[in-house]
Parts: structure tokens; sequence; C-alpha cells
């Protein structure tokens, strides 16, 4: 039965690739390849800032600029309570932000982490790149430089972060990112010391708690006409982070890769244990060797899964000539990874969805 059924439904699927490829074929001007381009994606049915980042480029922006409205809407719009001012209290109850922007053409990376009170960090991230020899600033310095720059400074916490952190306060700080400390902070809030005796570590994975939606960020890949690559990322990290962590957002070839020459990655997800492995990056070199998109973000997917078969995350992909994939850890909870992608042959933006693996 079930060899039966998945030959019916091979036949009209290799059908369909071949009216595919001839549609493609009749599209393309001068016998060149299918116009598959220009292309932007980014994770989650974050609607508004893919069509922010489809209307710049439209309109004569660059690659870079789309990214940068693009996520940047995020921002504005606080998606999801993940990206932006008013999301994910640390364990202070502030919010802080990650983001990161990466030039294919020229491998230029701005990445701004832990930046407080500015709320448009991917705007920030842009002028490392514009306006120093650096890659990353960090804390409390990036936010002086933000302002420097011009960036307002304004308090990141709204009604609803207070009440997140209030809440958590309240249920003895549960849950948190601390281990082998005294007081017991499976038990107790802060603040803690570090036990002077404790078991060597076992990834004890029936311990961790699967939080869903909890660690979203915005990964975006716009690729342009000429084949010009930019990508980028924009989150405010995990709730109830201890102070001054960053997760993978910021942290080129983890959160984001692009190159030119080879296609662009971004990934989203549990960014603790993601960073790790640099799935952007691997993607990215996955494709460089020609493998399918889909396929490099599986690969790099399954790598993460061998050592933590229970983290929550996905990673979006797209080679130079536009065709665009992605992968998910399936967990309970998280069974399909729903992203937007925009090119002149889908309606824009619209909306994509894959099975997790
Ligand atoms: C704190 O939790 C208790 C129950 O554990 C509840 O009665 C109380 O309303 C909560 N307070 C706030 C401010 O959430
Ligand atoms: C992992 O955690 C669970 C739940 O706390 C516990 O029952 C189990 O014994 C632990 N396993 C190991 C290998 O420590
Ligand atoms: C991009 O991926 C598609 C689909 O696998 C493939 O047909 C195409 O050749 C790839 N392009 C490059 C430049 O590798």
């Amino acid at each position: 039965m079930g060899r039966r059924s998945s030959v019916q439904e091979s036949c009209p699927a290799l059908l369909q690739l071949l009216l595919l490829q001839a549609v493609g074929s009749l599209a393309a001007p001068n016998g060149g390849p299918p116009s598959q381009l220009p292309l932007v994606i980014n994770t989650w049915p974050f609607r508004k800032a893919a069509e922010k980042a489809w209307s710049t480029l439209q309109a004569g922006g660059s690659e870079m600029d789309a990214v940068e409205k693009g996520c940047g809407q995020c921002e504005i719009d606080q998606c999801d309570g993940s990206v932006g001012y008013g999301g994910s209290p640390d364990e202070h109850g502030e919010t802080t932000l990650d983001a990161m922007i990466m030039d294919g053409n020229t491998m230029q990376v701005g990445a701004v982490a832990d930046l407080r009170r500015v709320k448009n960090a991917i705007g920030v991230a842009r002028k490392v790149i514009e306006h120093t020899r650096h890659t990353l600033l960090v804390g409390e310095s990036a936010s002086l430089f933000a302002e420097s720059m011009g960036f307002p400074s304004e308090d990141l916490t709204t009604q609803t972060s207070l009440s997140v952190f209030l809440k958590w306060l309240n249920r003895s700080c549960q849950p948190n990112f601390w281990k082998n400390v005294t007081p017991d902070a499976s038990k107790s809030c802060g603040p803690y010391k570090q036990t002077t005796a404790f078991s060597k570590e076992v990834w004890n994975i029936s311990e961790r708690r699967v939080e869903v939606h909890s660690h979203d960020t915005i990964g975006m890949i716009v690729i342009g006409q000429t084949g010009s690559i930019a990508a980028g990322t924009s989150t405010n990290g995990a709730d109830h982070k201890i102070q001054g962590r960053v997760g993978d957002s910021p942290i080129p070839g983890a959160g984001a890769y692009a190159d030119s020459t080879a296609g662009a990655a971004a990934a989203t997800g549990d960014g603790d244990v993601m960073m790790r492995f640099l799935p952007s990056y691997q993607a990215v070199e996955y494709m460089r060797t020609g493998m399918d998109p889909t396929q490099a973000c599986q690969k790099v997917i399954s790598r993460i899964q061998k050592y933590d078969p229970h983290f929550f995350g996905a990673v979006i992909c797209a080679n130079t000539s536009g065709s665009f994939g992605a992968a998910c850890n399936r967990i309970p909870g998280f069974t399909q990874f729903h992203f937007m992608a925009s090119n002149p042959n889908l309606r824009q933006p619209s909306e994509q969805i894959v099975d997790c693996i």
C-alpha cells in the first residue's frame, strides 16, 4: 500500500517538474535560464517584511537596501515579539537586540550584539560596514556608536515585555538558562553562585524544554537581477536570557551568510546550539559544490541532529541561480516550517511550507 501510493505521488510530481521546466524555458529570454531573479526569501511568515524588501528592490534599491529595509520592517512591527523592541526580556527585564547584514559581493559584514536602547538594530549593523573598519560591535559601546550615528536612544521596554518579565519573576524565574549554581536554578531566582561540586555535564535531552517561538529571528536573503547577494538577520534573542547572552543571529556563518559566487543561507531557532555548527556557512559551502538548496539546508540540519535530536531550528537556502529551499528539525509542536519567498514567477510574496525532517 505504501509503495503503491508513493508511485502514484511521484509520477505527477515528475510531470509537474517537466512542465515547470518547459514553462521556465519558454519564459526565458533568448534561451537563457528561466527568470528566477530577483529573489527575496525570509524565515517565518513575516509578510510585511517580505513586501518591504521586494518593494525596495522594485524601487531600484540595492540588495543590501532590501535586506536592511525588510528586516527593519520586522523591527518596527515587532514580528512575533521576537524581533525589535518590547520582546524577549532578559533576566533583568531588559530587551536587547542582535542584528547582522552581509554583502555577498565584497564579503563585508556589519553586526551588533547586545545592543541596548536602540530600535533599528539592522540599521546600526549597516553603519558598522559604512562607517567603521570593524565587523561586530557589542553592548553599551554599540549603543554609543549608534547614538553617534544619529539613532535615537529609546527605552525598549513595553507593557508587554514588562508583564512577561513580572510573570516570570512570579514563577520563581522559571525557566532560565543557569545550571550548576546555588540556589538551585530550577526552583529559585538568583543571584546565583557556582556550586563547587557538580556532575559532569550530560546533554540530557529529556530535561531540556522545548519552547518553540521563544527564539525566533528574521533571517533574509536577497538576490538581485545581476546575481548580487545580500543576507541579514534581526532578533531580540531568547526570553529570560542571562545578561550578555548573544545568539547565532549576529555571527557571520551562523545566523546568516552570503557569497555572490555560491549562494546564501540564514538560520532561525535555538541559537545557543545552532551557532556551534555555523549552519549558514556550511549550507553555502554545500551549494558551492552544486548541491541543491533544499538538500544543502537538510544536510546542515541533520548534522546538528546527530548531537542534539531535539534542537529547535530551521535554515533557508538559495543558490546563485535563484533556486531556494528550507529545512527544519522535526520536534513535537514543530513539524513544518513556514517562510516567505518572492520572485518573478511567484505571487509576491508567497508563503512557503516545508515538512521538517
Ligand atoms: C503570582 O502568582 C500567583 C499564583 O502563583 C497569583 O495568585 C498572582 O496573581 C500572581 N501575581 C502576578 C503579579 O502575576
Ligand atoms: C535526564 O533527565 C530526566 C528527567 O529529569 C531523568 O529522569 C533522567 O534520569 C536523566 N538522564 C540522565 C542520563 O541523566
Ligand atoms: C541551483 O539549484 C537548482 C536546483 O537544484 C539547480 O538546477 C541549479 O543548477 C543550481 N544552480 C547553481 C548555480 O548551482
